[in-house]
């Protein structure tokens, strides 16, 4: 798996091999992208955006980490706080406590993940990893920006797989943001239906479920590295309406039919220790840059991308099966209805009349 942070919170790696059937080789917008990981392994091409500086410094700039052929925990403690302590995040977030990514004017401010006996972990060698993933930034050349997902004009989204995964109203998940509006969350949401080619939108079980979205898998949740109890859900809109199966499900191995159930972990804090205070940093917006950035897209183009017929012939070689998206009249109703077609016989009749 390419990672452009070694760790994230929030972080949609486990969703990354459910995806690929559907997605792989699409161009995708990440409105809340964090560490991008869904981008980093199935995009084509990506626009990345959060609204955290540091985030945009570190995915626009990737070329500049400095990886060392040994990091140590005194590295460690000296460069996070040094004021281009993000040059070395692919170091420290691999050493820090449990994935969070926390900072304030002070550096880089999380805690070192410590071994069993106690002691700080290290030194780490990430130097592989890390060439892995600039090959791979520099292969997706994204256009990264750092502004509230709502002033991103919706055309941005045209023909591409938009994702969308904010902090989740009501849960414990801290990042170096707050404030949240999840009323013009949800308008933007609708609104983004009409552009968007498909929409993956991950988000607590309880909030999708609380606006119709048919929750397609679920996860138990981790914060700071402790299952909370709490269950993240995942919808997905394509053609129309949020589809109510994932229809790769007649052959999938019964394991990954089911959220994965949770390890049992020793409960511990959930938060890592405070170090010093977090001072939000603020954030400048980008509107003056987006212009020159939207050069960059084709938010003009009005060809029609069929699932079928990848646009674009992928780079890497695939290793799933692809699936369509299929439109069809069911036999018994007569109603209208979309799944998503890949092994087997075609479906004739709809969820209600199978
Ligand atoms: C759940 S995390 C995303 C994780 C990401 N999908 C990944 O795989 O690493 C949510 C992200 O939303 C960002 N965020 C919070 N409010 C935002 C806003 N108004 N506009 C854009 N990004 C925002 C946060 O900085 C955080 O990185």
């Amino acid at each position: 798996m390419i990672k452009f942070l070694p760790s994230y919170v929030g972080s949609k790696k486990q969703w990354v091999e459910r995806l690929a059937p559907l997605f792989k080789g699409e161009p995708f917008i990440e409105y809340f992208c964090g560490s991008a990981v869904l981008s980093a392994n199935l995009a084509s091409n990506a626009i990345l955006n959060d609204i955290d500086p540091f985030i945009h410094m570190i995915l626009s700039r990737f070329e500049d980490q400095i990886v060392p052929e040994s990091f140590s925990s005194h590295d460690y403690y000296a460069k996070r706080g040094e004021p281009d302590w993000w040059r070395y995040v692919y170091c420290l977030q691999r050493m820090s406590f449990s994935g969070v990514f926390r900072y304030s004017k002070n550096g880089y401010n999380v805690p070192i993940k410590k071994s069993k006996d106690g002691e700080p972990i290290g030194p780490v060698d990430v130097r592989e990893e890390y060439a892995e993933a600039l090959a791979r930034w520099k292969e997706l050349n994204p256009v990264v920006l750092a502004m509230n997902y709502s002033c991103l004009p919706y055309e941005m989204a045209q023909n591409r797989v938009a994702i969308l995964d904010p902090p989740y109203g009501g849960s414990k998940a801290a990042y170096n943001v707050s404030d949240f509006k999840y009323g013009a969350y949800w308008n933007f949401v609708d609104g983004l239906k009409n552009y968007a080619k498909a929409i993956v939108i991950f988000d607590r079980l309880s909030n999708l479920e609380q606006h119709d979205i048919t929750p397609l898998d679920t996860r138990t949740m981790r914060v700071a590295g402790h299952y909370d109890g709490d269950t993240e859900a995942i919808g997905i809109y394509f053609a129309g309406s949020w589809l109510s199966t994932w229809g790769t499900e007649e052959k999938e191995p019964k394991k990954r039919r089911k959220a994965s159930k949770p390890k049992k972990e020793p409960a511990k804090t959930a938060e890592p220790p405070e170090e010093e205070a977090v001072e939000p940093v603020v954030v400048k917006h980008e509107k003056g840059r987006l212009k020159s950035l939207l050069s960059r897209i084709d938010v003009a183009s009005s060809e029609t991308i069929d699932l079928d017929e990848p646009t674009e012939k992928p780079k890497r070689k695939l290793t799933y099966k692809p699936a369509s998206l299929k439109e069809v009249t069911c036999k018994k109703c007569q109603k209208n209805f979309s799944y998503m077609y890949s092994f087997g016989k075609p479906r004739s009749k709809c969820d209600e009349c199978k």
